[in-house]
């Protein structure tokens, strides 16, 4: 077929695949990348009023003032980075199109770009998609997958245009320390490297603390949205600051030419996720994902494999060594548990599975943890 050569290479996400398998009658789904809370009361009603006043028009390019305002207060406050103001946000149709804009403003032909092995799927096909060639930065199951020195030294000898973090990290639940970014900030600064922080799961901590590292280094991107903290992910609703405004045009300019601006009562919605109402409920949504975590972590350890209990997400990344884990995955669908096979986030995933407690009882984890036991030997 006559297809653009682009074409050829994106792939297809190996999250939606292994989801779709998941949906046999029986089968229990740890596969999904969402929790199964309802979004906020406080969020929906202000979308309701927002149709009901008419706002069902096109908006800014950029996103609408007033939520622009509330996100660059939340990142000065929040997140430490200063001299921030709306001019300096863009507000998109969630977080993935912001992070394919920004790969596409700044990624040419050739050009590297580096991130952690394993990462989320997503990242390697939006950069080949832009013409750029990936440098995997190892990370290892025993240590948590969280960057040490064969990471830093792996960043160090490469030569990326754009380095991308995730923290807290999908697939892996690692939540990286501030000793850490400040590593890999002080590399790219060295470098010239441009940095795209994502941080769409930063209000999903059970332990540790997060650090922005654009409140550091003005070459950063920090990517965030609702989709995860406020169980919005149909709702597509996201955005992207820098202190380097010149970027956040550039993305704009994709934007402009392409998705136009996010939905507009959905901005107005946006703006209730930062109300005492909402804030409350988001609260009380991470109080039992950490019920999953820890009952999944202590049941995870009837099994013969290496894990740390993730920091944060809603995904723990057990390594069961040598398995082919892409044969398990299948064998454990047959036994009626759906979970993602851990190459596709990166070679360091190899024998890794992905399970995601956001949307699973603790009676399904239990089932889910039985079965495995009779499947795994
Ligand atoms: C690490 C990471 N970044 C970004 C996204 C996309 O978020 P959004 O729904 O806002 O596009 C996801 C969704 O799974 C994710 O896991």
């Amino acid at each position: 077929m006559d297809y653009s050569p682009r074409m050829s290479r994106i792939k297809e996400s190996a999250t939606f695949k292994y989801s779709a398998l998941a949906k046999k009658p029986g089968v229990i789904d740890l596969t999904i990348g969402r929790t199964n809370f309802d979004t906020p009361r406080a969020i929906k009603d202000a979308a309701k009023k927002a149709l009901d006043e008419g706002k069902v028009n096109y908006t800014p390019t950029k996103g609408i003032p007033e939520l622009r305002e509330k996100i660059a207060e939340k990142l000065r406050d929040a997140n430490n980075i200063q001299s921030l103001d709306k001019e300096n946000v863009l507000v998109s149709a969630g977080a993935k199109q912001l992070i394919f804009e920004a790969v596409l403003a700044l990624v040419g032909e050739g050009d590297t770009v580096a991130l952690p092995d394993p990462s989320w799927v997503s990242y390697e096909s939006i950069v080949e998609f832009a013409g750029g060639k990936t440098a995997w930065l190892p990370t290892h199951p025993e240590r948590g997958f969280i960057p040490e020195e064969t990471f830093l030294s792996a960043l160090e000898n490469s030569k990326p245009k754009l380095v991308l973090l995730n923290t807290p990290n999908n697939p892996t639940g690692a939540v990286y320390p501030p000793k850490v970014i400040k590593q890999v900030v002080d590399i790219c600064e060295r470098k010239d490297a441009w940095l795209l922080s994502d941080e769409i799961y930063e209000e999903i901590i059970y332990e540790g603390e997060h650090f922005s590292a654009g409140s550091i280094y003005d070459k950063c991107i920090t990517v965030n949205g609702y989709s995860k903290n406020c169980s919005m992910t149909g709702w597509r609703l996201g955005y992207a600051a820098s202190k380097n405004r010149e970027v956040i045009e550039k993305m704009n300019a994709i934007q402009e030419q392409s998705v136009s601006c996010a939905t507009s009562f959905v901005q107005y919605a946006g703006i209730a996720a930062y109300t005492k109402e909402a804030r409350k409920e988001t609260t009380a949504m991470r109080e039992e994902l950490r019920k999953r975590r820890d009952h999944l972590s202590r049941r995870l350890s009837e099994l013969d494999a290496v894990y740390v209990k993730p920091a944060g997400a809603f995904y723990v990344f057990p390594s069961f060594g040598d398995t082919d884990e892409l044969k398990l995955a299948d064998k454990l669908i047959n036994a009626g548990v759906a979970t993602i096979p851990g190459s596709p986030f990166g070679s360091k995933g190899k024998g890794c599975l992905r399970l995601s407690y956001g949307a699973a009882s603790i009676e399904q984890i239990d089932e889910a943890i039985e079965r495995m036991k009779k499947s795994i030997p």
